[in-house]
């Protein structure tokens, strides 16, 4: 297993981690995620989740955000629930496969609950039509989740409540997984399961130059 997770971060040094995705399996891309925190992952280059939390704050009047029940989905170490607590979020639950990272979004006592698991058709099952509002910033990707869990976000939603999205607007790895994610959302729009309020592009998401964001956002029928 070390030897595994050296050869991962040896990867990293070598190739971009835009490109490294799709050489691993999912398990691989988690333990990475473990190792994250400890080697120096430096929260103040990540721009995702601000954008993210920016978007959810500005769906919600501030009287009413201490009441809306928010799951962060692949939550990584909590960064989006960190700008929602400042913004008076309170009910917030966080979902992500990594220990590692779950650990330190635990230490930061942000979230209600943290649940330790890949995100899969019966993820949270118990919590179906629970949500207000769900939010996944950088979780899109190649190898994290499967470009149908939309459908998934919207069993847990609440009739009217949201679905905020940030992710990479380029398919720069995994073949046609952006298209795949964009077809499903488009294809659960047309069943009348949810519609666009929002998309737009982002040029903040990234200090990588080419890396753009998309930024969406659905409301729940
Ligand atoms: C790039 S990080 C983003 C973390 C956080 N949302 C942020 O913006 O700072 C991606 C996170 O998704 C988690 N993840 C990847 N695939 C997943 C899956 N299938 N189910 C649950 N979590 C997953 C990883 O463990 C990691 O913490």
């Amino acid at each position: 297993m070390a030897n595994n997770r050296n050869h991962i971060f040896h990867l990293t040094e070598e190739v971009d981690r835009r490109e490294m995705w799709e050489k691993l399996s999912r398990q691989e891309i988690i333990e990475y995620y473990d190792e994250w925190p400890k080697h120096g992952y430096d929260e103040t280059n990540v721009r995702g989740p601000k954008i993210a939390a920016d978007t959810v704050i500005s769906l919600y009047d501030s009287s009413v955000r201490s009441k809306v029940k928010v799951l962060d989905v692949g939550a990584g170490t909590g960064l989006v629930g960190e700008h929602l607590k400042r913004n008076g979020f309170v009910e917030m639950d966080a979902l992500d496969a990594s220990e590692g990272m779950m650990n330190e979004a635990r230490k930061k006592k942000i979230y209600r609950n943290c649940f330790k698991e890949f995100f899969t058709a019966d993820s949270l099952i118990h919590l179906n039509d629970y949500y207000d509002c769900i939010v996944a910033a950088g979780v899109f990707l190649a190898g994290h989740l499967e470009p149908d869990s939309v459908s998934h976000f919207i069993r847990l939603t609440k009739k009217d409540g949201h679905v905020v999205i940030v992710m990479r607007g380029q398919c720069i790895s995994g073949q046609g997984y952006v298209e795949s994610v964009l077809e499903n959302m488009e294809k659960l729009e047309k069943k009348g399961q949810w519609k666009k309020v929002s998309q737009s592009v982002s040029n903040e998401f990234s200090y990588i130059k080419d890396i753009t964001g998309l930024v969406l956002i659905f409301q729940v029928l």
